[in-house]
């Protein structure tokens, strides 16, 4: 079997975890917490990070710091995993969609288009003509590793009050290279960044999810959240509801071993894409993904688009040769939980939902893997010609 993208554990994991377990270090508190924290700000150029137990925890206590407060509505981009929308809704605030671009991260356009003339600023705050209802954050998700297009929206958010609470869960490694935004890493340009390292992240620690900001406050007051609001280490005083969501130092060893080998993992990566893009260059039935051009990109997901038809019945013939994909997301504004939010427009993102496929890509696939996953392909659209 050829998975799609899974952990590559070969690296100081196991002697970490070893000194873990020697040294009876295991629980929330521990060295490798402390480092994993240290090296993500110098690797981020971030000044605080608060080591989580998930990307989705990261995300929830990050957006309460930001002061999102119960009734509010926060924008996230109808293309994302459902973790970002529900830890809006962990708030009880209500996420309200956008639609995608061409990089399947927040609709730029479609955004302002929103937020000039259907919502209404007063000295403080934003609100929402249609709904009434105060806009206090939006969530731009890095997708794939693809970096948003910021520099528009943080003009707009700061003419409006809008707390940028940034999901880049899948982004660790991307940075800018052109603009105003240059050299800044993914996560770091809103007021307050979440990562993820669960284990089909670029890194992994098993679980886990990391809040990264140059806010204090925010740095203290997610810290005070993760750690049950505790005030008192001995005499067990809390002064405010609050979580058990620290990561353990078992998994930040883990994390920390992943970290030390991001580059190499965000070359092979690169290569990886590279490859698909040369091998497949060919078949005019389908197209590589595009990166934006203004960042570097961890290529953390390669992807192919392809036509509607062909999107089922591939991943289909391709999943009876042993190789694993997947489509994108089914979108959030159509699941369950959230058909009745308030959304926007949204058309891009059902496109690429019915046309991408995601493709094998772990940074431990071999090249005799990735032939055979091109021959696959091509050997599919020979069949379908017929
Ligand atoms: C875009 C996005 N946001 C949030 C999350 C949630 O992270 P976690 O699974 O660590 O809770 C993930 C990944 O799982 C994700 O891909």
């Amino acid at each position: 079997m050829i998975p799609l993208s899974v952990p590559n554990l070969k690296g100081n994991e196991s002697k970490y975890l070893k000194e873990c377990v020697d040294t009876e270090w295991v629980s929330s508190v521990g060295k490798f917490v402390e480092e994993f924290e240290e090296q993500i700000i110098q690797y981020t150029k971030c000044t605080y990070a608060v080591a989580c137990s998930s990307g989705t925890t990261a995300l929830q206590l990050a957006l309460i710091a930001a002061g999102v407060r119960e009734g509010d509505e926060v924008i996230v981009p109808t293309m994302t995993f459902i973790a970002s929308p529900n830890a809006v809704t962990y708030l009880n605030a209500s996420p309200i969609f956008i639609d995608c671009d061409h990089y399947l991260n927040i609709d730029v356009t479609k955004l302002c288009d929103f937020l000039e003339t259907k919502t209404e600023t007063n000295s403080n705050f934003t609100f929402n003509k249609i709904t009434g209802k105060r806009i206090s954050a939006i969530m731009p998700v890095h997708v794939s590793g693809n970096a948003v297009d910021l520099e528009k929206i943080i003009s707009i958010c700061e003419k409006k009050n809008i707390t940028i609470v940034e999901d880049a869960a899948e982004a660790l490694g991307t940075f800018y290279t052109s603009g105003k935004l240059i050299n800044k890493h993914a996560g770091t340009i809103g007021k307050v960044g979440c990562l993820s390292f669960n284990g089909n992240k670029i890194i992994t620690s098993g679980g886990g999810g990391m809040v990264i900001t140059d806010d204090k406050d925010i740095a203290i007051k997610v810290r005070h959240l993760s750690t049950q609001a505790n005030i008192d280490n001995t005499k067990y005083i809390h002064d405010e509801v609050g979580y058990n969501y620290r990561l353990t130092n078992l998994q930040s060893a883990v994390g920390l071993a992943q970290l030390e080998k991001i580059n190499k993992f965000v070359e092979k990566k690169r290569y990886i894409n590279d490859f698909y893009k040369k091998e497949l260059s060919d078949i005019t039935e389908l197209k590589v993904r595009p990166v934006p051009n203004y960042a570097q990109n961890n290529f953390w997901m390669s992807a192919i688009e392809v036509a509607p038809k062909d999107q089922e019945k591939l991943i289909s013939f391709l999943a009876r040769e042993n190789i694993q994909t997947r489509p994108m997301w089914h979108l959030c504004h159509l699941q369950k939980p959230y058909r009745k939010n308030f959304c926007l427009q949204i058309e891009n993102a059902l496109k690429y939902q019915s046309s991408i496929i995601n493709i094998p890509c772990s940074t431990g696939i071999t090249n005799q893997q990735l032939v055979e996953v091109v021959t696959n392909i091509r050997e599919y659209f020979k069949k379908n010609e017929k």
